[in-house]
């Protein structure tokens, strides 16, 4: 592929303004300043520098952020910043947009891709992607109410009982729950429901995802679709 439409489809501009970073020497590969626009690359593995930064090409990006509280995962936010403040321009302008959403005091792993089909798999109730949520309860947790969760509570907007697949305490006032959907404050009604209260909550997984090691809240970082699902279980990965 032409360098110039390679930039271009990883989010750095217009054709005119990714071919204008090429010719003004601001993008290298493999340690060397390319000047031209047309020179061809082939993409399988490639990593380019713009201005000093390496990018790995992506044909489509999947991104894993650590979510903070404060920041609101909808596209047009009304009392906090968006997530997609913490990305970088060129993820912001080819497209990436969050993978479901998590409430805005609501921290851990949160997903952003441009691939429409995966968001469609990873958000679709059919193919059950568990979603595990560390949980900070404002009353003591106990095993009618984990049994009740477990068992399905039935929320207000659907007759259908939700269940979790799985309800763990971790502590007097904490548990680690399991959810396979991913309802409006799901876990925050689940637990209303069983007649106790979410003071904190957090995403430690999202299918096989968890945060990496050493990723701080408010930084990305690259995922890998493919170890969304861990099994051989369930739809196959998408090609990279
Ligand atoms: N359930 C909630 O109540 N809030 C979230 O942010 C995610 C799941």
């Amino acid at each position: 592929m032409r360098l110039a439409q390679i930039l271009f489809s990883q989010g750095f501009g217009s054709r005119r303004l990714c071919a204008g970073l090429i010719a003004d020497g601001r993008v290298a590969v493999a340690g060397q300043v390319v000047h031209d626009p047309g020179a061809e690359f082939d993409t399988d593995g490639l990593v380019f520098e713009v201005e000093g930064r390496a990018w790995p090409f992506h044909a489509k990006a999947l991104v894993l952020l650590h979510k903070p509280a404060g920041f609101e995962c909808s596209q047009k936010p009304r009392h906090h910043p968006s997530v997609m403040s913490l990305l970088p321009p060129p993820l912001r302008d080819r497209g990436v947009q969050p993978v479901g959403r998590l409430d805005e005091d609501t921290t851990g792993v949160l997903l952003l891709t441009d691939d429409g089909a995966l968001i469609h798999r990873l958000t679709s109730p059919r193919h059950h992607v568990p979603k595990v949520y560390e949980v900070t309860l404002r009353h003591p947790v106990d095993e009618p109410q984990l049994q009740r969760l477990r068992a399905g509570v039935v929320l207000d907007d659907s007759p259908e009982p939700v269940r979790a697949l799985a309800a763990l305490a971790t502590g007097d006032h904490a548990l680690r729950l399991t959810l396979s959907e991913g309802k409006y404050h799901q876990v925050k009604r689940m637990l209303a429901a069983v007649g106790n209260r979410v003071d904190a909550l957090h995403r430690s997984a999202f299918g096989a995802l968890t945060l990496p090691l050493g990723l701080a809240e408010g930084q990305w970082t690259w995922a890998d679709p493919a170890q969304l699902w861990p099994t051989t279980e369930g739809p196959d990965p998408p090609p990279r």
